[in-house]
């Protein structure tokens, strides 16, 4: 059942938006009537993205690991749509899947500077714009990993138990604000990013989700945009579960 008018008049910034869950929020919120701007590196996917998702959609090509090209980014943001409601922070890796002791320290360090500093700086410089209006709704795309840890995921499950951590600090920084901020855990969703782990650990995955499947991009879209809208009023700092069963706690 999609409300075409929830989102009139917000404008919601989706990193990662040009593929996967957060191309699905993405959609999801311009058919509800929001305004979208998609954050991503892949300039190309960004060049077809209207076409892809069905409508006008404002772009900006960058790494979010550039936090100056954050910042930019959010000027160049609310210049072109006048505010920013909502911030939906899904631009990720996985890394790469060796046990700890053997891990690479680059491919560490580039897993945590992207989805949890990038993810950082991409917070840092929205807020600011929120507070404008006294309103603003954050969802932080963190996993089910960060709870549980993955094995061979060391980097990943790590860095999102700091979004984890970081969305709790920042919903208790803004609690007396017009501003929620959230974060959600999925597990396992069919999207491109599977092409970076290796089938072990994807069966792995798999094999721990009750429901014997894995979650969709419109099951992930559909949380994130309630966590996105003005009905989310009592909920900040929290973690909301999308797994399938297999997060118990
Ligand atoms: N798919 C899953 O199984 C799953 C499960 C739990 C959590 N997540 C999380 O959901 C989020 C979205 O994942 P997805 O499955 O949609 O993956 P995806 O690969 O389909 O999409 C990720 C998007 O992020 C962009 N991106 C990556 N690094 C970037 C950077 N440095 N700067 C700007 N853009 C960058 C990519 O270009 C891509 O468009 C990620 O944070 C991921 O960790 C995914």
């Amino acid at each position: 059942m999609v409300d075409t008018t929830r989102f009139e008049g917000r404008v919601a910034v989706i990193t990662g938006g040009a593929s996967g869950i957060g191309f699905g929020a993405a959609q999801r919120i311009l058919r509800e009537g929001g305004k979208v701007s998609v954050w991503d590196r892949d300039a190309a996917s960004l060049a077809a993205l209207a076409d892809k998702i069905g409508g006008a959609v404002h772009t900006v090509a960058l790494d979010i690991s550039d936090a100056a090209a954050v910042a930019q980014a959010a000027e160049t943001t609310f210049a072109a749509l006048g505010r920013i409601d909502i911030l939906v922070a899904s631009a990720g890796i996985t890394g790469p899947n060796p046990p700890l002791w053997e891990y690479p320290v680059e491919a560490w360090k580039q897993v945590f500077d992207v989805n949890v500093h990038g993810l950082f700086y991409t917070n840092r410089a929205v807020v600011p714009f929120m507070l404008k209006n006294d309103y603003g709704r954050i969802v932080n795309i963190a996993s089910v990993a960060g709870k549980e840890g993955n094995p061979n995921m060391s980097a990943y499950s790590a860095s999102k138990a700091a979004v984890i951590g970081l969305t709790k600090s920042l919903g208790k920084e803004l609690a007396k604000t017009g501003i929620r901020a959230n974060c959600i855990t999925p597990a396992t969703v069919d999207t491109p990013i599977l092409k970076q782990v290796n089938q072990a650990a994807i069966d792995y995955m798999l094999s721990k989700i009750p429901m014997g499947r894995f979650g969709t991009v419109d099951e992930n879209a559909a949380l994130i945009c309630f966590l996105a809208s003005e009905e989310v009023t009592f909920s900040t700092a929290a973690t909301f579960d999308i797994s399938g069963g297999r997060t118990t706690f």
